[in-house]
């Protein structure tokens, strides 16, 4: 980091390498995921570049990305949020990893799925698991297993796409209220099949196959 950290400080910890899961970062900074809103057609910019790049040059050692919609239309509506899908968006994110990689810096991207907090905007409910929403939300849809089958292929797509973008890593957004915390709590969980009744069912709603995803992307990315 730009700027004296006194040896003895307790945060000099923080500018120490570490390696988690097999990938070495040059400090334990990890920045979190930020929405921007700043990818018109889901497509990052050169901007976009050099803002992350702005920020792995300073020795975070781990750059998060910005939430990322995985490809399916229950998954976003908003046209200025990011997606990883071939061509320009994938094109982009190239753009990106080799922008934080250049200046020694790793980054993972986060994939994404609102939930139920994806807007109908086109007449289509949002996909939850129950059909049961936190009040003061539209309830969406109840997943059917299929549904669930594609949305689990979806993450995989995604993780498949970043591993050929060079991401280092992807993350998995299963906090805040978005569809794999839906899935998590019973109130909005009240499946009866193998997504739902116990904490390690409902938890069993998740891209098992993405640690070998990141990992075959943290072959390719160097
Ligand atoms: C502008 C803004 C955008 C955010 N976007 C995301 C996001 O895309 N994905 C995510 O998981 N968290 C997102 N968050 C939450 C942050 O990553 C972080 O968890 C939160 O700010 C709490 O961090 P703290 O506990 O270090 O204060 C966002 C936060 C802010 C302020």
């Amino acid at each position: 980091m730009t700027g004296t950290v006194d040896t003895g400080s307790p945060v000099a910890t923080l500018l120490e390498p570490v390696t988690v899961a097999g990938m070495p970062l040059r400090s334990r900074i990890v920045m979190a995921p930020m929405t921007r809103n700043r990818a018109p057609g889901g497509v990052p910019t050169p901007e976009a570049a050099d803002y992350y790049r702005r920020r792995a040059e300073q020795g975070i050692g781990l750059v998060v990305t910005e939430g990322v919609l995985v490809d399916h239309p229950s998954a976003g509506h908003e046209d200025t949020v990011p997606r990883l899908t071939p061509g320009p968006a994938e094109a982009g994110w190239r753009r990106v990893v080799e922008a934080v990689h250049a200046v020694g810096g790793r980054i993972a991207a986060q994939l994404w799925h609102l939930g139920s907090l994806r807007e109908p905007v086109d007449g289509r409910p949002a996909w939850t698991p129950s059909g049961v929403a936190e009040p003061g939300r539209p309830a969406g849809r109840a997943m059917t297993l299929a549904d669930a089958d594609e949305l689990l292929a979806a993450y995989t797509t995604a993780a498949r796409a970043a591993g050929r973008v060079g991401f280092d890593a992807v993350e998995i957004h299963a906090a805040h209220g978005y569809l794999l915390d839906e899935f998590l709590w019973p109130y909005t969980n009240r499946r009866t099949d193998r997504y739902g009744g116990s904490p390690a069912r409902r938890a069993a709603f998740r891209p098992r196959s993405c640690a070998r995803c990141a990992r075959s992307s943290r072959r390719t990315a160097r």
